[in-house]
């Protein structure tokens, strides 16, 4: 059994000699509590400058290099994000909703922004990606889903406040679900409600909506735009917002009748303009180069052949985009080296 403090005293040990045992054990474990907090980020992720560098000149030398025919999206994503991380009065999370048809580059666009902001990508425990479709498949369960994600948010920013939410596949969740981010969207409702409250808080989470809503308002503006003589890289984000907005709200999906939109809590409603003919050609060329392949005019003919374009009758537009193309080019490489290979 361990002494009591009057046998300690009787033993000899004065209570002067206890107390200074008692500040030096104090010393040492909040010194050894330091140190375990200091070098465990040297092995694990931790919510510091170092795991999220936040490197917007790196994104921005990504989206030049390697998305094709987004100005608009380019412009409004980086600016942003700017305004946000510059911003340090900020009490509202940042959030954004990307808008466009398949294979335009709205996940392509969300993975570099995750590699700018955390050094380990998509892969941190910071950044976190739900599926509307996966995740959420049931209009039934509406209500434990809203829990669930509640909770997941809430103990996400707890861990870290620099957290990234993605949400894809918008149009594909139950409506009404999304209602439930509002207090974490909105201007410090979430941290007047919590033990972490300041009088100036700034509220560095970003949130992102990814869906195909809204995209065919978008091609047909585009078109008529493109009709009228105005080329693509004149239009500007002004022609696309309101428009966007509005088929979010009215067609069926997690925006529907939502209060995310009513209460005006998304700041940028981003536009992913349809892909032309000269932009898959990129795509379709960088393919082919990754495989360490040059491709010949009637390699980039075969692989285009392939695709569908629309809508009728002018046909400008790929209505897939870039989506799928790898296959395609992998299919036609493999054939081509194996027609060059002598025959034994
Ligand atoms: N604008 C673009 N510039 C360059 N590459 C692109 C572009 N858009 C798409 N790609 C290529 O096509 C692939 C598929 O695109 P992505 O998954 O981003 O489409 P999406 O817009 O999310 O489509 P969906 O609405 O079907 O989910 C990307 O990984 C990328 O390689
Ligand atoms: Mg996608």
């Amino acid at each position: 059994m361990a002494p009591t403090a009057s046998e300690l005293e009787d033993s000899g040990g004065g209570s002067g000699e206890l107390i200074t045992l008692g500040v030096l054990s104090g010393a040492l474990s909040g010194l050894g509590y330091y140190a375990y907090d200091k070098y465990k980020c040297v092995y694990q992720e931790c919510c510091t400058d170092e795991y999220i560098p936040a490197d917007l000149d790196r994104l921005e030398y990504a989206l030049t290099a390697k998305l094709y025919g987004q100005q608009i999206a380019h412009e409004t994503i980086i600016n942003a994000l700017r305004g946000h991380l510059e911003n340090h009065n900020s009490h509202k999370a940042l959030v954004m909703s990307f808008h466009g048809t398949p294979g335009t580059g709205k996940n392509y666009v969300v993975q570099m922004i995750a590699k700018a902001f955390y050094k380990n990508g998509v892969q941190s425990n910071y950044f976190h990606f739900f599926n509307g479709r996966n995740d959420f498949p049931l209009q039934r369960k509406v209500d434990d889903y809203q829990e669930e994600l509640y909770k997941i948010i809430f103990n996400g920013l707890q861990q870290c406040e620099r957290s990234m939410f993605v949400f894809d596949e918008v149009d594909k969740m139950p409506e009404g679900l999304l209602n439930v981010l509002v207090p974490f969207l909105d201007y410090n409702n979430y941290h007047k409600s919590t033990k972490n409250s300041k009088s100036v808080y700034q509220n560095k989470a970003i949130f992102i909506f990814l869906s195909n809503t809204g995209s065919t308002k978008i091609v047909q503006h585009l078109k008529n735009l493109w009709e009228k003589g105005k080329k693509r890289e004149d239009t500007k984000l002004q022609d696309f917002e309101t428009l966007v907005a509005g088929g979010a709200f009215t067609e069926k999906g997690g925006f529907h009748h939502s209060d995310t939109i009513q209460t005006s809590v998304i700041d940028h409603y981003v536009p992913f303009l349809p892909l032309e003919e000269v932009h898959v050609r990129k795509c379709l060329a960088r393919s082919f180069t990754d495989r360490g392949v040059t491709p010949k005019e009637e390699m980039l003919q075969e692989a285009l052949s392939y695709l569908t374009f629309g809508p009728e009758p002018l046909n400008l537009y790929s209505m897939a985009g870039c989506k799928r193309i790898e296959q395609k080019v992998a299919t036609i490489v493999y054939r081509k080296q194996s027609e060059s290979k002598p025959i034994d």
